[in-house]
């Protein structure tokens, strides 16, 4: 132990921001239980050189896609599988693992079960065996996180008391006295700002207005910066599902004003959604807030240090509440964390809210917390409402309300084709709640709701970024599989290869498509019929083909994995040919489903066993020649 840091470290990888709400829920449990020294850091923050310098380290890490660590905890996990590290480097320091994952997919949990693994290997002591939450449990993951954490103090009391001294605190959370806010606002006389955001005249003053905004947030802790690459004027935007089961896919078409859009196919759109004016308007309204005020967000004096990467500069810039509400809060965001109840069970007037707030933030209160807050997607304004006579600072308001978070979507065209475009397949997310309450996704609702007729002024805030589906040389042959909306990266691959084909033949393409019926949400139909006929580059003349699954329209379901199987001769001929695999999709279980009869395809035409056509799959999936991207 001689020269290690008598601190207990938090590190957490978080992609959505659940990993860092729990990582922090961590610390403060610590800090309530009288631990010296805490520190949260995200795992891009930290060193990993310096781990045999640490005594203890709790890891919070959430799974995301398939199986894979967050972007966060990429370079650190890299780290840690060097050869060169040995048995006993990390002899002496303790560690527990929890894990956020969903046991609706296959590499359940797989992050933290790989960092558990491998710590263990390089000489480290676990104190207590791995937590793993789970999205599918009734409250989430925090139905984990609960028991898991009482067990973590109760074992790091025991084995190190000068790090963990004080029990009875953490027991009782609604005993604990509130701590100061992280930030402080600082109000500044509008003159002082004018010269900052009056006059915003140009695409160039929106975008710096934007970045300004989102770079003092605490709440995005230093990530999600920068300017836009665009702001994208949105052409059109159609309906392409018909019928009446309430399910509404549609196409937008965004449109470059004075630059020129650079992509690629299989590229990703991110987009900033804009919010309700009306929610704006409640919200400042309901928090008794000046919305014509400017203000910074500064760090509490003492802590400047240790914050001042999560707030950029912010105090030469100040910046109008109303654009920072609208730019960087998320207001209208779901289920607001535990914490947020915690704290403002601390500054309600009204006795019977004081209760009931500190019961949801207790852990017996945990269940109905989740039924009412979860379960009804209750939004933060909605639950401020509930609450009315919380009187909320704006301090804590900044800290814990959800940042507004940007959106990817796959895009679905080739810039061959629609130069300076790009086009969106967008299923727009709604949900009714047990309650019958209609909830809209905010992104696909807000991007629906724009008209190109009127909102000639509303612009898309819009960046470029690679997605995981690598882009198809030419004469490739390619196996394209994607139901619904996992059509969109494919329509841009086969609008690229029939702009390619015109100028010289390219590798023929087999494509799976599925929907419920032919004449609900046959999405894009047209197109890929054209592209099916002895020109188009789908076409069987050419080696080619385009089979539809509709699952709805006999009494059995029929998925593309059926279509496949049916196929399964042409499936292989274009594999022994060097096809690529490309799957995409919404679906937590399609891809597990579709692998599954990809595998009988390779065993069946190959006469071998199940498990030597998986590994078979799995060398051409390690080769970039079997490629997934889904979304949920
Ligand atoms: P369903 O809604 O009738 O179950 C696009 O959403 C298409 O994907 C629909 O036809 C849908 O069918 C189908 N689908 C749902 N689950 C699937 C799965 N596990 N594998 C393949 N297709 C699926």
């Amino acid at each position: 132990m001689e020269g290690k840091k008598k601190r207990l470290l938090v590190l957490y990888a978080s992609q959505t921001g659940n990993a860092m709400d729990a990582a922090e829920r961590v610390g403060r449990e610590a800090e309530h239980g009288g631990c010296p020294s805490v520190e949260v850091l995200s795992m891009d923050h930290f060193d990993p050189n310096s781990l045999p310098n640490e005594s203890a380290i709790v890891f919070v890490v959430s799974t995301t896609g398939q199986g894979d660590p967050p972007d966060s905890m990429k370079v650190f996990w890299r780290f840690l599988l060097r050869r060169n590290l040995g048995c006993s480097w990390l002899e002496g320091l303790h560690y527990a693992v929890f894990g956020l994952g969903d046991s609706g997919y296959q590499k359940y949990n797989f992050a933290a079960k790989k960092l558990d693994k491998r710590l263990q290997d390089l000489g480290a002591r676990s104190i207590i065996e791995k937590g793993l939450g789970d999205d599918q449990h009734p409250s989430g993951y925090e139905g984990a996180l609960d028991p898991w954490l009482m067990s973590l103090w109760k074992t790091l009391n025991h084995i190190n008391p000068i790090l963990l001294p004080e029990m009875s605190e953490i027991l009782h959370p609604t005993m604990r006295k509130l701590e100061h806010p992280k930030f402080k606002i600082v109000y500044h006389a509008s003159t002082e700002a004018t010269q900052h955001d009056s006059h915003i005249s140009d695409l160039k003053d929106v975008k710096n207005m934007i970045e300004r905004a989102r770079s003092m947030s605490p709440s995005l802790h230093g990530h999600d910066h920068g300017e836009p690459h665009y702001l994208l004027k949105m052409v059109k935007n159609e309906q392409l599902t018909k019928g009446d089961d309430g399910r509404n896919v549609r196409q937008f078409i965004l449109e470059a004003l004075a630059s020129v859009i650079e992509y690629q196919v299989g590229d990703v759109l991110d987009v900033l959604p804009g919010q309700n004016s009306a929610s704006v308007d409640a919200f400042v309204k309901r928090c008794k807030l000046d919305p014509d005020s400017y203000i910074t967000i500064e760090p509490w004096s003492g802590e400047k240090d240790s914050l001042d990467e999560y707030v950029n500069g912010s105090s030469d810039h100040p910046i109008q509440l109303r654009t920072f509400i609208s730019r960087a809060m998320d207001i209208a965001s779901a289920s607001p964390r535990r914490y947020f109840f915690e704290v403002m069970s601390y500054y309600a007037s009204a006795e019977h809210e004081k209760e009931k707030l500190q019961y949801f933030a207790s852990p017996e209160g945990r269940d109905d917390l989740y039924q009412y807050n979860q379960k009804e997607h209750r939004t933060v304004l909605e639950v401020l409402e509930d609450f009315s006579s919380v009187e909320l600072p704006f301090e804590w308001l900044v800290q814990l309300v959800p940042p507004l978070k940007k959106r990817s979507f796959s895009i679905s065209s080739s810039p061959l084709a629609h130069p300076n475009q790009v086009h969106l397949t967008v299923s727009v997310v709604s949900s009714v709640t047990p309650f019958k309450r209609n909830r809209y996704g905010l992104c696909s609702s807000w991007l629906a709701g724009l008209d190109p007729k009127k909102d000639g002024e509303v612009l898309v805030p819009s960046w470029i970024q690679r997605g995981t589906l690598p882009i198809p040389p030419p004469m490739v042959p390619l196996i394209l599989i994607g139901p619904g909306t996992g059509c969109a990266p494919f329509k841009a691959f086969i609008e690229e290869r029939a702009m390619q084909n015109l100028v010289e033949p390219t590798a023929p393409i087999l494509f799976f498509f599925g929907c419920r019926t032919r004449d609900t949400d046959f999405l894009y139909k047209d197109f890929w019929l054209a592209q099916s006929s002895d020109e188009g580059v789908l076409s069987e003349k050419k080696g080619g083909g385009f089979y539809v699954a509709f699952s709805r329209e006999q009494e059995r379901k029929v998925y593309v994995q059926h279509k496949i199987r049916e196929e399964s001769a042409r499936v292989w001929r274009l594999l022994d040919g060097g096809a690529a695999i490309y799957l995409a999709g919404s679906s937590t279980k399609m891809p597990a489903d579709v692998t599954e009869a990809l595998e009988e395809v390779v065993a069946k035409e190959n006469c071998v066993s199940r498990e030597s056509a998986a590994r078979w799959l799995k060398t051409i999936e390690k080769a970039g020649r079997f490629n997934i991207e889904t979304w949920s």
